[in-house]
């Protein structure tokens, strides 16, 4: 008996050895000097930690009752998070939830299954559940440039003209100023839709890497993240910038229950603001927290998460969408990202054949690194599809979807190149097309597809390579320096 076991294990290693073709990930560089993001960084303290556990002690336990349960809930996780914080339990039953509710900092609301306590608010017009208070955006100051020619993607150490205003421990932006020069070398200086102009990103926007400082020597800085966007002297200046980060919520979870919107607003026009809002929102300069087992019926946008979140994890959320789309204004989407060091994890998006959406989307200029993994889409027509204006530093991986990385043109008002350094690997959707802007670099490694397309960098398109996964493996390096 053990001896067939162990024969099958082997085979089945000697048959993935056979059909997967090794990849030495760190060695990959292009020919302006990009290496691959280091996505191990998102998730919930950049996954150093797993999430707390779905078993953690109960705070305060509320069971259904009749009518509109929203003032119970929230008075309860407003109590608990007076008292230092905790999970709020709702057992098993229907709960209907009449107003919005919010999840304070460092407290967790938790259900008792994803088929078993359900929430059933009344109204898809504005956000369902919103995670943590909105902090102000924080105050930007120049403190020094920076001095190489080129810093590529993946790099982590830079030279600046002085350091005197830095100090270890200090959050940065790494950041530089748009430029009519980059704008043109792009393709993207003469955008026009119907006879008019349209802006892919205007002149001094700010394309920003929000960082931590590790290390100064002399003229020579160190910090957390590896960027996620290259620093090219010839087109834009960079600088590092100080900042305070926003003291905002952190430590709150929502998890292992149900969200029921009836009627549903699924298949609603996206310009129809009487559907459109999200079930959760994640909000802005929210860190370390979660989305765990959820599983959500009859909204048309399901996850937001706004500029400035940092770290959050989104883990086996279900989302089923229950009528056909309507397209008359666009495409809607499923989970957007708009935080940075966003772990999106074994997530879905189930529907019949009639619906279209964005399973996930990046919006402009969102900050890497951000990973999806394992995403599972019903529909060949469903498209992880970044949607605008340089985002940077994206993963998708171990996906069964569509993926579409390169140039919008000018779709919504000049959305044109959505993204750099995006990165997909191991996924196998109908189509998957992958091409890279003029001054970046997107990768495709072990995509499997029925249509494909591109002139990004495509490694090993007709197997499954190693390591298997690229955020494990960049997990485990990390570990291990
Ligand atoms: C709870 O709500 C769901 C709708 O999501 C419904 O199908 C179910 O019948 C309800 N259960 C009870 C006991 O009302
Ligand atoms: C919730 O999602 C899981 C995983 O996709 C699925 O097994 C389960 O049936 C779903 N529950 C409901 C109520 O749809
Ligand atoms: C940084 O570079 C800008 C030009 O991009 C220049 O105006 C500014 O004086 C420089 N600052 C320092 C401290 O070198
Ligand atoms: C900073 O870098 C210097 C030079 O590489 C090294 O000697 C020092 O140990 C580093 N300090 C820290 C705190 O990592
Ligand atoms: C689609 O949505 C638009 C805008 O709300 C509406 O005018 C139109 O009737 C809808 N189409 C269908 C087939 O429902
Ligand atoms: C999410 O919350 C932020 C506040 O942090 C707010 O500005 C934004 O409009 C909300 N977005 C959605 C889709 O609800
Ligand atoms: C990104 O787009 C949003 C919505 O269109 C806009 O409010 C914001 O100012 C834009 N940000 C930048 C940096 O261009
Ligand atoms: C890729 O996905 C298709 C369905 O979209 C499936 O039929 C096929 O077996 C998958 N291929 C691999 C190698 O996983
Ligand atoms: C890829 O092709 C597009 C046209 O589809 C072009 O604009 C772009 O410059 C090409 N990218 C590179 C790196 O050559």
């Amino acid at each position: 008996m053990l001896y067939l076991i162990v024969c099958t294990i082997l085979l089945a290693v000697m048959c993935q050895s056979v059909s997967s073709a090794s990849v030495d990930y760190t060695s990959q560089v292009s020919a302006q000097g990009d290496r691959l993001p280091d996505f191990s960084f998102c998730g919930y303290h950049s996954s150093n930690d797993a999430l707390p556990s779905i078993f953690s002690v109960v705070t305060t336990t509320l069971s259904p009752g009749s009518g509109d349960q929203a003032p119970r809930i929230q008075k309860a996780l407003n109590n608990i998070a007076s008292a230092g914080g905790g999970v709020l339990l709702l057992t098993a039953g229907n709960y209907t939830v009449d107003t919005s509710l919010i999840i304070p900092s460092g407290v967790v609301l938790r259900g008792a299954g994803t088929t078993k306590t359900i929430l059933l608010p009344q109204s898809g017009a504005s956000t369902f559940i919103t995670m943590g208070m909105a902090a102000a955006p924080p105050i930007i100051t120049p403190a020094t440039n920076i001095t190489d020619t080129y810093v590529g993607v993946g790099a982590k150490t830079f030279r600046v003209v002085s350091s005197s205003k830095l100090s270890v421990g200090q959050t940065v932006m790494v950041q530089r100023a748009v430029t009519d020069a980059w704008v043109r070398q792009n393709g993207m200086a003469d955008l026009v839709r119907s006879g008019v102009a349209q802006t892919w990103l205007a002149v001094g926007t700010l394309v920003q890497q929000p960082r931590k400082i590790m290390n100064i020597s002399g003229s020579q800085i160190t910090i957390d993240v590896p960027l996620t966007d290259s620093l090219n002297s010839k087109y834009m200046h960079s600088q590092v910038a100080t900042y305070t980060f926003p003291s905002g919520s952190s430590e709150m979870g929502v998890e292992d229950l149900g969200i029921t919107l009836l009627p549903s607003c699924t298949g609603a026009a996206i310009s129809d603001d009487t559907c459109n809002g999200n079930a959760i929102n994640i909000s802005a300069y929210t860190t370390d927290s979660w989305v765990r087992s959820v599983n959500i019926t009859g909204f048309n946008q399901f996850i937001n998460s706004s500029p400035g979140a940092m770290r959050i994890t989104i883990d086996s959320v279900s989302m089923y969408r229950d009528k056909a789309t309507n397209s008359s204004s666009g495409y809607p989407a499923d989970i957007t990202i708009q935080g940075t060091q966003m772990l999106v994890t074994g997530c879905g998006t189930f529907a019949t054949s009639e619906a279209t959406t964005f399973p996930i989307v990046v919006q402009n200029l969102t900050a890497g690194p951000n990973a999806v993994l394992d995403y599972y889409s019903q529909q060949s027509s469903f498209v992880i599809s970044p949607h605008q204006r340089w985002a940077h530093g994206l993963l998708v991986e171990g996906s069964r979807s569509s993926i579409s990385f390169g140039n919008r043109g000018t779709y919504g008002t000049g959305q044109g190149w959505t993204l750099n350094a995006g990165v997909a690997w191991n996924s196998n959707g109908s189509d998957i097309d992958i091409y890279s802007p003029p001054l970046g670099t997107n990768w495709c490694f072990g995509c499997r597809w029925i249509r494909s397309a591109g002139n990004g960098t495509f490694v090993d398109p007709s197997s499954t390579v190693q390591p298997q996964s690229l955020f494990q493996a960049q997990l485990a390096a990390r570990g291990s320096n």
